[in-house]
């Protein structure tokens, strides 16, 4: 039993008693651990008194991070972007393929015998041209120069503000400014690259206005999403291709970076898993029943069916978290919040963080059996034979999907305040596991750590690599 095991096991001791708990954090100073009652009650204060956005945005030092704080002030893309696309899935998934086949063909190649490739960035490189179809479509998706630009504004947003968190309170506005410096030199990139596009478009989408018929494009992509949005605010300033391609940079920002992670610890918790159990072959079993039953393309019909796949992503998302303590609310009330303590009531000051600690729930035994084991069968029960329930052709059904958050899996946040874009997240990394299985085989490696600790986040190791080569199909 090692030391992370040990703090885990006493945090669930808390947790059991229904008590919270306080630990001294580097980044954050003191945050109150909470039950996970506790917290269901306490998300139901008003934003005046416990809040989220702003502790978002604490976290990632936006007010370093971010270029433009308009995009901070009023992030209208926040909802109105996953909202859309999440309705469109059907539509999104033919060009979603289109890129994805071509990247896969790029970074994890065509050669039949085995060759290495390094875990995190060959899948940054599928996850953002697949995302990037959705979010400002061809050829900006596919632009090699926009996908790097991409990929370096990403480590300087979340390597900036993790540097910035470890940095003592006083020191870090000079901290704050280098990284500020290293963000803008990033989005000053994005923009050159995207702006003749960003133009462009603005000026179609005007043009269209005063059309007979409205040309608009009725399959909108984020960046289309954002222009109409901007349109539609009667001010002019809201439609400079400098923050209409900040809002385009910070939407890839909070979708590209969890896609990858989650799908980086999928491919890890696979390829060490003992061979025996057969997971993989498993999983392409279904893949490949699902596309043949397509007639051999995907599409989002074919996705939904995979149920097994479904299942190992949250089970993966379950062992494998992205924090050991997360979902983080600010008490912004002056006058503190009351919290439960056992039979009495403790009164907290405005300014303390309260949080959930999610890696001791996803790691307990009592809720989990085998908690520290991945296992992707763990969410699907086997559908009995000759029942009416296989008339459908599944072998398996869903007892929790992934984009389902309850109070025993926040891979996607809490119920009160879900990820909005968790759907096409799962959609997204579903079609990519398919497409991997089914053209790919990957090699079973050693177990090794996958995640180290850096403050409360868990960092996948980046260098990992793989074997894979293409499968003679
Ligand atoms: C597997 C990929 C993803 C993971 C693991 C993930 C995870 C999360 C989590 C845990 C939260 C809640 C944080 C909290 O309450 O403290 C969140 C919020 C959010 N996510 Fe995701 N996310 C993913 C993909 C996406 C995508 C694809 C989009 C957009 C297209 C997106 C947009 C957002 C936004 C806008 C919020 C903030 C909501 C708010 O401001 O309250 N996410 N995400």
């Amino acid at each position: 039993m090692n030391y992370e095991m040990v703090i885990s096991m006493l945090r669930i001791e808390f947790i059991k008693r229904d008590l919270p708990y306080l630990i001294p954090t580097m980044d954050r100073g003191p945050v109150i651990v909470l039950p996970t009652e506790q917290m269901k009650v306490l998300e139901k204060l008003p934003d005046d008194q416990l809040d989220v956005f702003s502790t978002l945005q604490e976290q990632i030092q936006a007010r370093y991070t971010i270029r433009d704080q308009r995009v901070v002030l009023d992030p209208y893309h926040r909802y109105l972007i996953p909202s859309q696309l999440t309705r469109k899935l059907d539509t999104l998934t033919g060009p979603m393929l289109t890129e994805l086949e071509d990247a896969f063909k790029s970074s994890w190649g065509t050669d039949s015998k085995w060759t290495e490739v390094t875990i995190w960035k060959a899948c940054f490189h599928v996850v953002a041209r697949a995302a990037n179809s959705a979010l400002c479509g061809s050829p900006l998706c596919s632009d090699e120069k926009y996908l790097a630009s991409l990929e370096g504004q990403s480590v300087a947003l979340f390597g900036g503000a993790m540097l910035i968190n470890i940095t003592p309170k006083l020191l870090r506005p000079v901290m704050g400014y280098l990284v500020k410096l290293w963000c803008a030199y990033y989005a000053r990139k994005f923009t050159k690259i995207c702006a003749p596009y960003v133009e462009a478009r603005i000026r179609e989408t005007i043009h269209s206005k005063f059309q007979v018929g409205n040309g608009n494009k009725s399959e909108k992509d984020a960046l289309q999403l954002i222009i109409d949005e901007a349109i539609s605010r009667d001010d002019d300033t809201q439609l400079s291709v400098q923050l209409i391609s900040d809002r385009l940079l910070i939407t890839n920002n909070v979708s590209l970076h969890g896609t990858t992670s989650t799908l980086h610890n999928l491919i890890s918790s696979l390829v060490t898993s003992d061979p025996s159990l057969g997971y993989i072959e498993a999983l392409r079993q279904e893949c490949d029943k699902a596309l043949s039953d397509a007639g051999g393309t995907w599409n989002s019909e074919a996705i939904r069916k995979l149920k097994l796949v479904d299942s190992a992503i949250r089970d993966s998302m379950r062992v494998a978290p992205f924090a050991s303590i997360a979902m983080a609310r600010a008490v912004v009330d002056p006058s503190g919040i009351s919290i439960e303590n056992g039979k009495s009531r403790v009164l907290v000051p405005q300014g303390t963080i309260l949080a959930l600690p999610m890696e001791s729930i996803h790691c307990d035994e009592t809720i989990y059996p085998d908690a520290r084991q991945f296992d992707p069968f763990r969410f699907v029960k086997t559908k009995s034979e000759g029942s009416d329930s296989t008339s459908d052709g599944l072998r398996y059904e869903t007892i929790k999907p992934t984009t389902t958050p309850d109070d025993h899996f926040f891979g996607f946040g809490t119920s009160k305040n879900p990820c909005p874009g968790r759907f096409l997240a799962v959609h997204e990394i579903k079609l990519i596991v398919a497409y991997l299985l089914t053209n790919y085989d990957i090699e079973y490696t050693e177990a090794r750590p996958q995640l180290t600790d850096l403050l409360a986040m868990k960092i996948p190791d980046m260098k990992t690599v793989i074997r894979v080569r293409k499968r003679c199909i």
